[in-house]
């Protein structure tokens, strides 16, 4: 039996004679970008290639804008502002994403109501929004976490039937389908962040989408000070109905990305659909290999996702075909296997360290109603818990951008743990 290589063993992969894929991806094409954008002078907002990546983005994802902004945080912010939700509203979001879901909703002085999520796909249950629906509710954030979306029709049958705005958070999901529908063209509006880790990048950035003229006008000037976007009509429209003397109509910051910033962006979207096959062809083989690994589940794709999208390879562990060897220790050995980072999900919000409502009192303190209903202890989160606690195991998409030999290494990893598991429950956890 070989040796373990948290224990000192030979690793299945040797990551220094064979390295794992590198993200971001880029060559002489990003340099030729950012050095054309140097040479222009034209470094700021509203330059020539934000203007070609809103054109060429919308018609991607099959909305009628684009809209870039600095972060997919700020974008979900200005979305619910566009929506006109706020104070007294409450948004239901999954109690299972990134922090920046529910936080975006504090930040508008509305309520988040964190909801628990369909234990096959992570993502948020359509029986558990309903079960939080109340007068006050205004609006759904379905995260599409991951490798997997959110049902997103029985989700827009909740929203038609309760009149609720539904905005896709699409951090994770540039490029995947529901029913041939891009993510972020399914709801009222779409939000995508361009930070470093997603499957398109500039290091950091973010966009709104939508099909709507009265949502992407409200967009365009919240992320820009409030200033009227500028088209045909701006002239004539001065000092109308709800635009000041000056044209502009909103209070609002900056918001605002750069040409940098957009030139990257022009590249990552031609390098997107391929690297998508790419991470969707390895997913399905190593899908297909791990169903037949007793103790390892993959996630459960719903055959309405016409194209599968993944920021993150996940898989749902056992730890009952493993002689009880907890999800943290499993994890642990197989990323020394391996040789890449392996991750349980997102800290469930409920108790999410980055998550803490009532540490800015100055700011979220609105009353004593609001701080209690806030508190992120309220929520009752039991599938987000035990996914978080016993069976999350993740893997950055720059695993599925490799071959089939990595992928069967992985479910060989899997395999020799397997061999071991007596030896590693005994083991100190590494922290
Ligand atoms: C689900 C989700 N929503 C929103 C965000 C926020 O995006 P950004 O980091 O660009 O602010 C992230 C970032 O990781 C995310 O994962």
């Amino acid at each position: 039996m070989k040796k373990l290589a948290i224990t000192g063993g030979t690793p299945i992969r040797d990551k220094k004679k064979n390295p794992w894929p590198k993200w971001p991806v880029w060559d002489q094409a990003e340099e030729r970008a950012l050095l054309e954008v140097l040479h222009s002078g034209v470094w700021s907002y509203n330059g020539p290639k934000e203007i070609e990546f809103n054109k060429k983005f919308a018609a991607y994802i099959g909305s009628k804008y684009a809209i870039c902004a600095a972060n997919g945080t700020v974008t979900l912010q200005l979305a619910l502002e566009a929506c006109g939700i706020g104070v007294g509203d409450e948004v239901i979001v999954p109690g299972l994403t990134w922090q920046a879901t529910a936080a975006a909703v504090l930040d508008v002085n509305a309520t988040p109501i964190l909801t628990d999520v369909d234990e096959r796909t992570w993502c948020i249950s359509p029986e558990e929004i309903r079960k939080n629906i109340t007068p006050r509710t205004k609006a759904i954030i379905p995260v599409h976490l991951y490798g997997c979306m959110a049902d997103m029709d029985a989700i827009k049958a909740i929203a038609e039937e309760h009149e609720l705005i539904i905005i896709e958070d699409c951090a994770h999901k540039h490029g995947g389908e529901w029913n041939g529908k891009k993510a972020g063209s399914i709801g009222d509006i779409g939000s995508f962040s361009f930070q470093l880790s997603k499957t398109m990048t500039a290091g950091e950035g973010g966009a709104l989408t939508t099909s709507s003229d009265e949502l992407a006008e409200k967009l365009d000037a919240l992320r820009n000070c409030g200033r009227r976007p500028e088209n045909e009509n701006a002239e004539a429209d001065k000092g109308a109905g709800v635009y000041g003397d000056d044209g502009n109509f909103i209070q609002s910051g900056n918001f605002r990305i750069t040409d940098f910033q957009a030139s990257l962006l022009i590249e990552g979207l031609r390098r997107l659909p391929e690297q998508t096959d790419v991470r969707e062809k390895n997913a399905a083989y190593l899908n297909n290999l791990l169903a037949d690994v007793s103790g390892i589940e993959p996630m459960y794709h719903d055959p309405r996702e016409t194209k599968k999208a993944f920021f993150n390879y996940s898989f749902r562990y056992n730890c009952d075909a493993f002689d009880g060897l907890p999800a943290s220790k499993f994890r642990q050995a197989l990323e020394a296997e391996l040789g890449c980072t392996i991750e349980s999900c997102y800290e469930p919000l409920n108790n999410c360290s980055l998550y803490r409502p009532h540490t800015k009192p100055a700011r979220h303190n609105l009353g004593r109603e609001y701080w209690q209903k806030i508190d992120p202890d309220r929520a009752s989160l039991p599938v987000c818990e035990k996914v978080f606690a016993d069976q999350a195991v993740c893997f950055h998409h720059l695993v599925l951008m490799d071959n089939q030999e990595a992928m069967d290494q992985i479910v060989q990893a899997i395999e020799k743990i397997r061999e071991h598991t007596h030896e590693l429950i005994t083991l100190p956890e590494v922290v």
